[in-house]
């Protein structure tokens, strides 16, 4: 009997120098550097954004004109932004995303080219926080703000979403947030935009591929269905509660646990909730749902922790957006996730197709009935 890999578990798609997961110790590291390492060194997630792309770090020559290539892709053409204002406020954040990106897909001509495929890859990245920015204040029912030049990438991302300066904790948080969530090997999103690439398909439509499959709350999508868990529970005191009528029970997944590489706690995990810690100081909502959190995290590694279902980076990332100021609303939470993974899913994608490219074309083995004969429709 043939056999399948049942979603494609420990099935190697491709080799890569990115990123490295050891899911039963909960390292990850980027390119060699520890993650924990690069968020204590306090650097810029344009120089980890560079390393993806150019498998160094950059010295700040590099940085600096690295800069100025993602800031070319803060100014976007009128469509582009239309593509998310035409549709209405209450328009899923990540599909606006995927809409922005299905523009530039249909008008701007890509080919695939070692020469150029960087510089497209730092406008790309400077091309997702103007969207990102414009798809925040459209679902709030703002006008969209172009980020400025000048800032840092995180900075400048806030102060076009907010629409003001941001404080430099905020700023810091930001820059973390982006780090932690930059990459993670060939999870189903970066997965779902390699098949696309594979077909020498243009980068624009491998990124709505990639956002399509990142939306779904298996993935992505649970970095706003584990804070929205929280809400809907309400109070601490009605943690443990709601944990035996639906977790117990097996009525629902506990979202923000859970990984097909982790069998611990996920290292990003760790490092957002040491951050949360300190910025819900300042919002009282997102203290409450960090209370929440905290008793749900216990009774979860209590009652799970021994199948190595452990916290998960979606967890605490919620309250960290919250904090910040962002509101649980369309989606957004998965579209900042997807404002930082585009840098991991574009180094995937020129990693493959410069080195490694073969279309992908899996086998699925037939099941269904043997020979029949074919019963025209006036005779059945
Ligand atoms: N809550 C309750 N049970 C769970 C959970 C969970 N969060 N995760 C796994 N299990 C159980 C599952 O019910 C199954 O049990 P049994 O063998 O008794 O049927 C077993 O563990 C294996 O589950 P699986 O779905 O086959 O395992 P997987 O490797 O596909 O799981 C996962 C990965 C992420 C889909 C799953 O853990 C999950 O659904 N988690 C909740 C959603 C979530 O937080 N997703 C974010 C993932 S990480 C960051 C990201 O990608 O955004």
């Amino acid at each position: 009997m043939e056999q399948i890999s049942k979603g494609l578990e420990d099935v190697n798609l491709k080799w890569t120098k990115l990123t490295s997961i050891d899911g039963e110790k909960g390292i990850l590291k980027y390119s060699g550097y520890k993650v924990e390492d690069i968020i204590k060194s306090g650097a810029l997630v344009e120089e980890i954004q560079y390393l993806f792309l150019y498998g160094e770090l950059p010295n700040k020559k590099q940085l600096f004109d690295f800069q100025k290539k993602i800031q070319e892709g803060y100014s976007l053409p009128d469509y582009v932004i239309n593509a998310i204002t035409n549709l209405p406020n209450n328009s899923d954040s990540v599909a606006l995303q995927m809409n922005a990106f299905a523009a530039l897909a249909a008008t701007v001509p890509y080919k695939w080219d070692k020469q150029t495929d960087r510089d497209v890859a730092a406008k790309v990245v400077g091309n997702m926080s103007a969207i990102t920015a414009a798809v925040y204040r459209h679902i709030l029912g703002l006008q969209p703000l172009r980020p400025e030049s000048g800032g840092s990438y995180a900075e400048s991302f806030l102060k076009a979403a907010f629409g003001k300066d941001p404080s430099q904790e905020q700023v810091d948080a930001m820059n973390t947030a982006l780090i932690l969530y930059m990459d993670h090997e060939v999870p189903a999103s970066t997965t779902a935009g390699l098949v696309v690439v594979s077909t020498l398909a243009d980068i624009y439509s491998g990124i709505v591929g990639s956002l399509a499959a990142l939306k779904g709350p298996l993935h992505g999508g649970a970095a706003e269905a584990a804070i929205a868990q929280f809400v809907q529970i309400g109070d601490e005191t009605k943690v443990d509660d709601w944990f035996k009528q639906n977790i117990i029970t097996g009525k629902s997944r506990l979202m923000g646990f859970g990984h097909r590489v982790y069998k611990t706690y996920d290292p990003r995990a760790k490092i957002f909730k040491s951050i949360a810690v300190n910025l819900i100081r300042n919002n009282p909502e997102a203290e409450k749902m960090f209370k929440i959190a905290s008793r749900v995290e216990e009774l979860g590694i209590a009652n799970m922790g021994s199948k190595g279902i452990y916290p998960n980076t979606d967890f605490f990332s919620g309250i960290v957006y919250m904090s910040l100021g962002f509101p649980l609303k369309n989606n957004i939470y998965t579209a900042l996730f997807a404002l930082s993974r585009v840098t991991g899913w574009i180094a995937h994608f020129i990693e493959y197709v410069e080195e490694q490219h073969r279309l992908i074309r899996p086998r699925a083995v037939y099941t269904g009935p043997a020979d029949r004969s074919f019963v025209p429709i006036d005779q059945r």
